[in-house]
């Protein structure tokens, strides 16, 4: 069967890029709840592009932590009856056991509340001072007279302004859907203890991101310097505006205790804001990491070096990453990022996640149910692009996809040809079919597949290498190898047959690496091959390492194993 779409037989061998030098984050979960499927689309994405960068031999440095500071944590814990340090560290081993479950391959996991993120926050924020762009202001909040904190908005509830529904949020009405500030609300109280908020006055430090600096700072950073995704930069082009307009507003960083955080340099009872040492968190989880390592940490995050740094990241946290975040490193002295890459927002069967569809899924029960993990990494997959654009797991199509694509035709492969190969050739493959021209089709798609997965375009990679795999099923359709073994006159055809099949299956096997991890093991093992890097596409199977007897790689999806796992969850 010919491919019209990609023009893959006349592809020559690129040679590799030098190595590249990179780091890469995920956001930073919070420590206050479990993993859930959608926290896991973009752990799964950073991971499947980690995967194919370490393939492609560039030296990658995956890094992530638990954002462990903030009200809500400190509440949490104080409802539990726990220290926050207790608390924060039974959640570390969860999220840590859900990461691994998902085979998140980190090479760090770490916390932020350490001491290398408390050191560096401390040194960048009396940079930022150094730098006059620290300003210390009074202003006026709600607080709870009883509890005596000051109250972040949604601890705030009351009667809605418009139609008098009562326990509403202070920004948006769940009955009416009216929007309005949290002070408009009627008989406000407290949700901590239920008292009604008064106004108090207190200092704050400011970030003073309305500083002309910051401003000229960040348009070019937006808008020239760092290739954004078109929506983020439009975004950013709204918040930052053009020269000579003046949009941004500084930018509150200290909280007041009590308050679970790094108390600020010289400001006894105040705290920086959680956001403020959340992202220096991926620098802290670095910075350990180095010196495990032996790295030299200063190489990576001063300005001209020249590594790369990339923080995948969902798209309601895009204003904290292209803003604050690399005015924070500029005027720190640090390198900014080389680029932000933002996703959009997993919806189950076209609704928001709830809790009372079951549909808010989380890691655990996916796990506990029986689930495959990698069904779930491949489906994500198959639905990923470089946009900010929201995505939709459809349960039904799940079982479809998952069935079709990895069983139907990708596991189908090897399970048609290798018990032939065993039976009649010692597992041997014939070293003169490794040029056969389906196989050269195969490999020319290696460059293509590549460059899509390079771009985040992992839907589009994913489709391609599912075209491969039909043409090779309609190759073996064509063939017919069982028909062949019948008869011992066929049996040179048999043995390219089977070769051409089984050599087919090795490089759509290492195509689906960076997805299916634990599969690729599994058919590296079977093949008797050593771990496949993506250079290893032009090395083919070869007699001298006969193939093992084929194991069971993956099991089909059982719609009862959906049912099992949406009540699992409500
Ligand atoms: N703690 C902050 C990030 C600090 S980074 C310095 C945070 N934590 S979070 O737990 O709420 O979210 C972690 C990541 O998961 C974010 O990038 C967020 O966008 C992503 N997602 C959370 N729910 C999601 C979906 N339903 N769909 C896709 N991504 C989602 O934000
Ligand atoms: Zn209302």
């Amino acid at each position: 069967m010919s491919n019209p779409q990609h023009n893959l037989t006349s592809q020559p061998q690129v040679p590799l890029p030098s190595p590249r030098r990179m780091l890469v984050t995920s956001a930073l979960p919070y420590a206050n709840g479990q993993i859930h499927i959608g926290h896991l689309v973009e752990y799964v994405q950073t991971d499947i592009w980690v995967r194919f960068q370490r393939l492609r031999g560039h030296e990658v440095h995956y890094v992530c932590a638990d954002d462990t500071h903030g009200t809500p944590i400190m509440l949490r814990a104080e409802q539990e009856g726990i220290s926050p340090q207790a608390l924060i560290t039974k959640v570390w081993q969860e999220h840590k056991r859900d990461f691994d479950a998902f085979q998140i391959s980190f090479d760090n996991y770490y916390t932020t509340d350490s001491p290398e993120n408390k050191t560096l926050a401390s040194a960048i924020y009396l940079q930022l001072r150094e730098a006059g762009l620290i300003e210390k202001r009074t202003i006026e909040q709600a607080y709870d007279p009883v509890k005596e904190m000051f109250l972040p908005d949604r601890f705030i509830k009351g009667n809605c302004p418009k139609c008098n529904a009562a326990d509403q949020y202070g920004d948006s009405c769940e009955k009416c859907g009216a929007t309005y500030a949290p002070t408009d609300l009627l008989n406000p109280y407290s949700v901590v203890s239920g008292a009604t908020p008064i106004r108090k006055a207190s200092e704050h430090y400011f970030f003073k991101l309305s500083d002309p600096r910051c401003e000229t700072f960040l348009r070019e950073w937006t808008q020239v310097k760092t290739p954004l995704q078109v929506e983020a930069r439009n975004k950013m082009k709204e918040w930052v505006g053009e020269a000579g307009e003046s949009k941004l507003s500084d930018w509150d960083i200290s909280r007041d205790a009590p308050y679970f955080g790094f108390e600020i340099p010289d400001a006894p009872g105040k705290y920086f804001y959680v956001w403020l040492d959340a992202p220096i968190g991926y620098y802290a989880s670095f910075l350990n990491y180095c010196q495990q390592k032996g790295l030299d940490f200063e190489d990576w995050v001063r300005p001209n070096t020249t590594t790369e740094q990339y923080h995948f990241i969902g798209k309601d946290i895009l204003y904290f990453h292209t803003l604050f975040w690399p005015a924070t490193l500029h005027f720190s002295g640090y390198r900014t990022p080389t680029n932000i890459f933002a996703h959009g927002f997993l919806t189950v069967d076209g609704e928001k996640m709830s809790k009372s569809r079951g549909t808010l899924i989380s890691a655990q029960s996916v796990i506990e149910t029986g689930f495959n993990p990698e069904w779930l990494r491949y489906y994500f997959a198959t639905k990923l692009n470089a946009s900010m654009e929201d995505l939709d797991l459809n349960l039904q199509d799940f079982i479809a996809r998952v069935n079709s694509d990895l069983i139907g035709k990708y596991v189908n492969i090897a399970s048609r040809s290798a018990g032939f190969l065993i039976k009649h050739f010692a597992g041997q493959v014939n070293d003169g079919a490794m040029s056969h021209v389906l196989l050269q089709q195969i490999r020319a798609a290696s460059e293509p597949i590549a460059t899509l997965y390079e771009e985040r375009e992992f839907a589009k990679a994913l489709r391609l290498v599912m075209e491969l795999a039909d043409m090779v099923n309609a190759f073996v359709d064509e063939q017919k190898p069982w028909d062949l073994a019948k008869d011992p006159a066929h049996k040179a055809a048999l043995h390219t047959v089977c070769s051409v099949t089984l050599e087919a299956f090795r490089a759509l096997s290492l195509y689906l690496k960076p997805v299916l991890p634990h599969v690729a093991i599994n058919v590296e093992q079977f093949l008797n091959l050593p771990p496949q890097q993506w250079h290893d596409i032009a090395v083919p199977l070869n007699s001298k390492h006969p193939v093992r007897p084929y194991q069971h790689l993956m099991s089909r999806v059982e719609a009862s194993q959906i049912d099992a796992l949406v009540s699992a969850n409500q």
